[in-house]
């Protein structure tokens, strides 16, 4: 079968390490599925594993992606849930579960025409969203989706202050949209002109460029730019604020300014992934709200090389997808 592996890795030239071609067919093992993949979307997830970042060698090669839709050999229509792991190992969270492994880190990955999954990971996919819609969903959504929900502290009835740093990120512009969708008021920041406004036709209340002083002060805030942006989070904070932080794009060691987190009780919250009832939830609420993911570009899956690319010098705005 099609596939896009990581066959080596590289800080500097991630994309040096890229494979696109045949791979065998996976073995499906015992309460397993297979899911013949209709379409796939890129995450940063996928260039740190070409840089070495969470993907140790000895695990080469290993076929990339972390989001896909599908349709398994029964014939179900599903989405594929990227977290590998036991609720139970995790009082009732996988995501919690110590041994958890997102696809792609320790299993094949969904950039292939087949992915193999544990069965409890495929959702039904809303017949309303379209294939390359529903392949979008599973990490940037479903992670944007917990933090503003079980991690943020926001009102679950709206009338929150969110900030979404960095705005044309596949999380930063879910958050956008379903922060919007929740009731909040929802500033974002960019470093380009271009993003401000594409986020304000998403629904934000207003633009900044990074770092800029805002005229609130805000209850959350959700970060993935990480050093970059992070001491504009927790300056942006109101008393008691909580910057909910679920990855370091930028870098992530940045200077902790432990005197403001201390002085005004900020709150600093990591968040990863979702659950699957988070995922089977967050479908639920978008086909409700007639949401659906903002999609940038659309290729097939042998021209990934192209996609990925692009998404290493951060020029896009919503997901990069991959029709297989
Ligand atoms: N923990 C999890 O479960 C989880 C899940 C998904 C993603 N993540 C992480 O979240 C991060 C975001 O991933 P993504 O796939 O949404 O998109 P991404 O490609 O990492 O994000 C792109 C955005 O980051 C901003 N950015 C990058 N470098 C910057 C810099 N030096 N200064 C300011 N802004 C910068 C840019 O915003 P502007 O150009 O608009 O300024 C750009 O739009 C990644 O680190 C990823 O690993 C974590």
């Amino acid at each position: 079968m099609l596939a896009a592996s990581c066959v080596s890795q590289s800080p500097e030239y991630p994309l040096s390490g890229l494979s696109v071609g045949e791979r065998p067919e996976p073995a499906v093992p015992d309460g397993w599925v297979a899911v013949r993949i209709r379409a796939a979307a890129l995450n940063h997830h996928d260039l740190f594993s070409l840089q070495g970042v969470g993907l140790p060698a000895d695990r080469l090669p290993m076929i990339l992606g972390c989001d896909g839709a599908g349709t398994t050999d029964d014939g179900r229509e599903v989405v594929v849930h990227a977290v590998i792991g036991d609720p139970a190992a995790g009082g009732g969270d996988e995501t919690l579960d110590p041994r958890r492994t997102l696809l792609s880190e320790l299993h094949d990955g969904t950039l292939a025409e087949t992915v193999v999954v544990p069965a409890r990971n495929v959702v039904p996919k809303p017949a309303a969203f379209s294939w390359a819609e529903a392949a979008c969903v599973s990490t940037a959504w479903l992670t944007a989706y917990r933090m503003l929900g079980a991690r943020s502290g926001l009102p679950r009835d709206g009338g929150g202050k969110v900030l979404v740093q960095g705005a044309g990120g596949g999380v930063s512009t879910a958050a956008v949209m379903l922060a919007k969708a929740a009731g909040h008021t929802v500033f974002v920041t960019s470093r380009d002109e271009a993003k401000r406004a594409l986020a304000l036709k998403l629904g934000a209340d207003a633009a900044f460029a990074s770092g800029e002083r805002l005229p609130a002060r805000m209850d959350a805030v959700i970060e993935t730019v990480g050093a970059a942006t992070w001491s504009h989070s927790l300056r942006s904070l109101r008393p008691g604020g909580v910057v909910v932080c679920s990855g370091a794009t930028s870098g992530p060691n940045p200077p902790a300014d432990l005197a403001r987190l201390f002085f005004l009780q900020l709150s600093v919250v990591g968040s990863t992934m979702g659950t699957r009832d988070e995922l089977a939830g967050l479908l639920a609420f978008m086909a409700d709200r007639g949401l659906r993911p903002l999609i940038d570009d659309v290729r097939p899956l042998a021209d990934v090389r192209t996609s990925l690319a692009r998404l290493a010098t951060g020029e896009i705005f919503g997901k990069l997808v991959l029709s297989v």
